[in-house]
């Protein structure tokens, strides 16, 4: 493998478990230094000092509270330095029927998935901009394109995920920052839970690929995006989803 994120500081929020700790492992791996983000500093630091490699941070951080943001940014930038890659991770789903959502139900699904989104990248964008250089991964989601019974709050923040993607990479692309989405489809973690013997085979009849996803699959996608061999790739929507979409 290469070092070819070797001198950039990644940072990945929700990166204490599921998808993002894959994330943030796939990112240590490529060479860099990576700040995870979680609501729990404990769990942060543990999966911070779970990664290989050296000079990794884990920091407290509720996404979704702007105030917050301001002060987990330049805390990552005085103790690993300037943030060059961020990956919006964090994500919850609070699934439920339409006419039983609760205002509650949607807003923090917004509120974390959408808004946090946009306290991240505008916390980290100045110092991007003023070094011409950086690179924003949103993780979105499938249902984001297609839709989901139960999920119409999920949905919406995902698709709204992919929105915010193509206007901020077409706003920061005279600076030289991309920006771009992951779709996973399934992918095994805590927030998909535990399937049956029969679920899992129902799920896997509609994948091309014939299987679920690992956070692997999603990370190794990542690692592409914040790479070098992705330098002319901006404002998309990458499906890493066994073709479960075509
Ligand atoms: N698992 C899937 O099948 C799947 C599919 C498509 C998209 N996604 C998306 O991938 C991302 C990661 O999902 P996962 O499956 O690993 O979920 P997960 O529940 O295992 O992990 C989510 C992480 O985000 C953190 N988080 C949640 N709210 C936060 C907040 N307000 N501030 C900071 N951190 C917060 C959690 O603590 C956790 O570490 C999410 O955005 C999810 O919507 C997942």
């Amino acid at each position: 493998m290469t070092n070819e994120l070797k001198d950039h500081v990644v940072l990945v929020t929700g990166g204490s478990r599921g998808i993002g700790l894959g994330i943030a492992r796939a990112m240590a791996d490529g060479g860099a230094r990576v700040a995870v983000i979680g609501r729990n500093e404990e769990r942060a630091r543990s999966a911070a000092d779970s990664l290989p490699g050296e000079g990794h941070g884990g920091f407290g951080c509720d996404v979704a509270d702007p105030d917050q943001v301001k002060e987990a940014v330049p805390a990552v930038q005085d103790e690993l330095g300037g943030v060059t890659v961020l990956v919006n991770n964090a994500g919850i789903a609070r699934d439920n029927i339409l006419l039983r959502l609760g205002d509650d139900d949607w807003d923090e699904v917004m509120a974390v998935n959408l808004k946090g989104a946009f306290n991240m990248t505008r916390a980290v964008t100045r110092a991007m901009m003023k070094r011409r250089d950086g690179v924003i991964i949103n993780v979105s989601s499938v249902v984001g394109l297609t839709g989901n019974p139960g999920q119409s709050n999920y949905a919406a923040s995902k698709a709204g995920l992919i929105g915010f993607t193509k206007s901020v990479a077409r706003e920061l692309a005279s600076r030289n920052i991309r920006c771009n989405a992951i779709a996973p489809g399934y992918i095994e973690t805590d927030m998909t839970g535990a399937l049956d013997e029969k679920q899992t085979e129902a799920l896997q009849e509609r994948i091309p690929l014939g299987r679920l996803g690992t956070p692997e699959d999603i990370a190794g996608v990542a690692r592409f995006l914040a790479g070098p061999a992705a330098r002319y790739i901006t404002g998309q929507v990458l499906t890493v989803d066994g073709g479960m979409v075509i």
